[in-house]
């Protein structure tokens, strides 16, 4: 089988790091990793297949230089938006894990067990995106349900992970934990996010939209269309809690008109989907929550319920690791089907 040069970008962050425990569980074919960072990462490495491997400052020239042929961003927006270019130019397929990228038509968006099909675009610009954490859990849990009933409708409330703002965000969680048991919370700083978020819910996640929703929000809306290939109606309310890694949502789904929800099948549909897995046991107290679901690949789902007074209405809650299913878990099963497509 062939291997592949991979470049991981952002190579020190929270998502950077998970990708090279992934690569050795998943087995995937490397023949040389290169790690990229800024500049004030130089002299740090990082541990790969018990190989300390250095730090390479990220540059337009270097996928170019290491014959890059797969490389892996999230390092930010304004990263992706001047070096995935040079990496295309150089050749490599680029798995962009910010919003850069995901609503340019050009652009597959993609959840490799949603819509693997689109992947194939990826020619048109070299590109492939990586959905927005919150919305890669919904739609992993939406699709078996569209594909039974036909969504019309889904309201969302998510209950977002600190690691969402990378490590800067667990760290400022601990610190200020740290802090309130010191007596000084008062004074600990906060930078990740704009109020304290020990002891702490924060009502908004990235920045205010003309029409009263967050950007956040917004992605949810917009990303889960491109994705379900759709228009359903989506109305998101993005929260930000003192969890430090698993991002949790209460989902509230409107089926098409004259649709009669049945649990078993709801439950059914849920489980024989392709990494989702049902854990529903209200009256043993046994449901989906954000430790259990660190350090997984799945998205669980819980909390299944018919609403009181609609047959077309369902609501269910779900949780998965924001690192893994939501950015690197999903980059990675993008690229393994990119390689199935080349290798076709
Ligand atoms: P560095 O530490 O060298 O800045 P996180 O998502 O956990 O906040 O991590 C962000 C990652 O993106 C880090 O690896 C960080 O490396 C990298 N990064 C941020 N800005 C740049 C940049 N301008 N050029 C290269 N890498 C960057």
């Amino acid at each position: 089988m062939r291997k592949f040069n991979v470049a991981v970008v952002g190579a020190t962050g929270a998502v950077g790091e998970e990708f090279y425990r992934l690569f050795e569980a998943y087995d995937f074919p490397i023949a040389k990793l290169v790690p990229l960072a800024s500049a004030r990462s130089l002299g740090k490495t990082i541990e790969y297949r018990g190989q300390e491997i250095d730090v390479v400052e990220l540059t337009c020239d270097i996928f170019e230089k290491e014959e890059i042929d797969i490389a892996f961003f999230s390092a930010g927006g304004s990263v992706s938006a001047k070096y995935a270019p040079c990496a295309v130019e150089a050749g490599a397929v680029v798995i962009d894990n910010t919003s850069h990228f995901r609503m340019d038509p050009n652009v597959p968006l993609v959840v490799p067990e949603v819509n693997p099909q689109d992947i194939e675009l990826w020619r048109e610009s070299g590109i492939i995106a990586n959905p927005n954490c919150s919305t890669i859990q919904m739609v992993l849990a939406l699709k078996p349900l569209d594909d039974l009933y036909g969504i019309k409708r889904v309201d969302v409330c998510t209950y977002q992970a600190t690691s969402g703002a990378g490590k800067a965000g667990m760290e400022e969680l601990v610190k200020q934990m740290q802090d309130f048991f010191a007596f000084k919370l008062d004074e600990s700083p906060h930078e990740a996010f704009a109020h304290q978020i020990a002891l702490n819910v924060i009502p908004q996640i990235d920045v205010a939209m003309e029409n009263g929703f967050t950007k956040e929000e917004m992605k949810m809306v917009n990303e889960s269309q491109k994705i379900l290939h759709k228009q359903l109606e989506v109305a998101a309310t993005c929260v930000r809690v003192p969890v430090l890694r698993s991002h949790s949502e209460s989902i509230t789904v409107t089926f098409d008109e004259g649709v009669e929800v049945q649990i078993d099948a709801v439950r059914q549909a849920l489980e024989s989907f392709e990494n989702v897995q049902v854990v529903d046991d209200l009256p043993n107290q046994i449901y989906p929550m954000p430790v259990m679901a660190t350090d997984t690949d799945i998205t669980y789902v819980g909390r299944i319920r018919k609403d009181l007074y609609r047959d077309n209405i369902l609501h269910f809650w779900n949780v998965a690791d924001q690192v893994r299913v939501g950015a690197a878990t999903n980059a990675l099963r993008i690229a393994q089907k990119w390689i199935e497509l080349e290798e076709a």
